[in-house]
């Protein structure tokens, strides 16, 4: 038995001139919690339909449980839920997974799935009548039903609101914690944060870094200082805190861990002008750890 749920090696996915997937390389041990963080555009759809055999890659290996893609998704070793769609409307939530579950030979009991999907109250609900919380925990039973030991989730919770979003996850942590395998992929860093035992970081379809969310946020979560400073600035480059510097016409931009000490070392050198502080920003935790990966 294969004990990795998945392995991509050198998986590369072209759409005409735009490459989508960069020879990215990812194994997940069976039992692991990751998140596929990345902004839009990233890769992380592209990945994930390669990883469920919905899209052939042009060159790579993609296994899960050490065959086939196809293969893992007849033996309902795999389950996935769309980012939208996949309800039949005018029936039942009952209907729909009683439905689902005959597809699959061994499904689980149905009220197993209403409580892991924290959806006990909702069976005899009319799908279309489902609010887009509600709506995403019935499709996120639909990915259960099948009693799958990995579970593949695209953006689960792009659409829903603050509230959604918590209840949604709180059904996923029971999850967890029965051993089961989950990839999910998102571009909240919060979300990965709070979820993953493990986040990827992905960026023009390559992974640009891969640990566990402390090490990820060590990495991303660098405040921007920025002043306005003339002549040599390379300096301002060795102050306490600063993990990177940036010079754009007369701003010179410091990427802080340390932005306390950042401030008061300008201040006590007198080079603080125009002093604007931005806390960190995903977009700018992109362009830091992509920059990175090319030096
Ligand atoms: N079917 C497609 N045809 C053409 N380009 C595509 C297709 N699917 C994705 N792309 C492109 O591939 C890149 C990666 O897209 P995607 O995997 O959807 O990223 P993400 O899910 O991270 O937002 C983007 O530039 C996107 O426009
Ligand atoms: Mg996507």
């Amino acid at each position: 038995m294969d004990s990795n749920a998945v392995s991509l090696t050198s998986v590369t996915k072209n759409f005409g001139p735009v490459r989508a997937v960069d020879g990215l390389t990812l194994t997940i041990p069976r039992g692991q919690t990751v998140a596929l963080l990345g902004p839009n555009g990233a890769g992380k759809s592209t990945t994930i339909s390669m990883l469920l055999g919905l899209v052939p890659p042009d060159s790579g290996q993609v296994s899960l449980f050490g065959h086939g893609p196809e293969r893992a998704v007849r033996l309902g070793e795999v389950g996935a839920m769309p980012q939208e769609g996949g309800l039949i409307p005018r029936v039942t939530v009952r209907e729909l997974l009683t439905f689902a579950g005959g597809t699959y030979a061994a499904p689980l009991p149905l009220g197993q799935v209403l409580a892991l999907a924290q959806i006990t109250d909702l069976p005899d609900r009319r799908v279309d009548k489902l609010s887009g919380g509600q709506a995403q925990r019935v499709r996120f039973a639909m990915a259960l039903i099948g009693d799958p030991e990995l579970i593949v989730l695209d953006e689960p919770t792009a659409a829903l609101d603050v509230e959604a979003r918590r209840e949604f996850w709180a059904g996923m942590r029971g999850l967890a914690t029965k051993g089961k395998t989950i990839l999910f992929s998102t571009h909240y860093l919060d979300e990965a944060d709070e979820q993953a035992d493990r986040v990827v970081v992905i960026n023009c379809g390559r992974v640009v870094a891969d640990g566990t969310s402390a090490e990820i946020k060590r990495v991303v979560a660098l405040t921007t200082v920025s002043v306005t400073a003339g002549g040599e600035v390379a300096w301002l480059g060795r102050l306490p805190g600063v993990r990177r510097l940036e010079v754009r016409g007369d701003r010179v931009r410091l990427r802080s861990s340390d932005p306390d000490a950042t401030v008061m070392a300008l201040a006590e050198a007198g080079a603080v002008r125009n002093l604007e502080v931005t806390p960190a920003d995903l977009e700018d935790a992109f362009v830091v750890l992509t920059a990175k990966e090319r030096v």
